[in-house]
């Protein structure tokens, strides 16, 4: 639009983030672009920022990060997501007494839901999933994800009430109405059908904590492999740990 605003996240506040849109929409850029700019930047007090990748559909988009300890792709992302969620356990237990940010990120949380077969198993995922969402913020965890289809299913039983946990919500692309009314309230819908289409790629509406959605860009990244090199050390230095 011509204005350059930043658009801040407080993790105190909002720390879990959902992005959503259709294939290459530029979800995943624009995830990697926030875990990237929070490595970087987060505040003295949550550094150093500690992350979780998980890649149930074994993109290219992570294959970087091949071999390292808090990556985990393909089958092996049910266990990733079980081990943040004992990390989480120890900090509210008393085990763990730091209190560094700990983001977990899933690419297509859909496909980690299908990756386990097992019923009983893929409902206790989905209730951790809910117990981390509504009670992890004030131990400075962060759940972000991407799906294409943000249904309440993939969440559920608990699946409407995990969705609204959500307090940044990132819609790119053209999107079809039913994935608006998933996502957002009914003013922003309006001001969404008002504004017409916006289009393009890594271009979308954002909500923060409820508000009203506002259209929002994510910024082009000239240099993928640079972008890409800040998440790299930091699950490198992790390793080293
Ligand atoms: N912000 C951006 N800056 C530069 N290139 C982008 C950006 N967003 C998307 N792209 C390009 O579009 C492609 C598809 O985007 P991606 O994030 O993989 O989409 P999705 O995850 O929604 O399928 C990327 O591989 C990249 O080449
Ligand atoms: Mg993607």
């Amino acid at each position: 639009m011509g204005i350059e605003r930043w658009l801040s996240i407080d993790y105190q506040i909002s720390p879990h983030a959902l992005w959503s849109g259709r294939t290459s929409s530029g979800k995943t850029v624009g995830a990697k672009c926030l875990l990237a700019r929070t490595i970087l930047l987060a505040p003295p007090e949550l550094q150093p920022v500690h992350l979780t990748v998980l890649d149930p559909k074994e993109d290219i988009d992570f294959s970087y990060l091949d071999g390292l300890p808090h990556f985990f792709k393909g089958e092996a992302a049910p266990r990733g997501f079980d081990l943040f969620f004992e990390d989480y356990l120890a900090r509210k237990e008393g085990r763990d007494l730091s209190a560094n940010l700990k983001i977990l990120f899933c690419d297509e949380f859909a496909s980690l839901v299908s990756l386990i077969e097992d019923k009983r198993e893929r409902e206790a995922a989905q209730r951790k999933l809910f117990l981390l969402l509504s009670l992890s913020r004030s131990r400075h965890f962060s759940v972000q994800m991407a799906t294409q289809q943000p249904t309440a299913q993939i969440f559920g039983a608990s699946g409407t009430a995990s969705r609204e946990q959500f307090g940044v919500v990132c819609l790119l692309g053209d999107s079809g109405s039913e994935t608006r009314r998933m996502l957002f309230d009914g003013d922003s819908i309006e001001r969404m059908k008002e504004f017409g289409s916006i289009g393009g790629r890594g271009v979308g509406w954002l909500s923060i904590n409820g508000g009203i959605a506002q259209p929002v860009r994510v910024p082009i990244v000239g240099n993928m492999d640079k972008l890409n090199r800040v998440i790299y050390n930091c699950l490198a230095r992790q390793a080293e740990q």
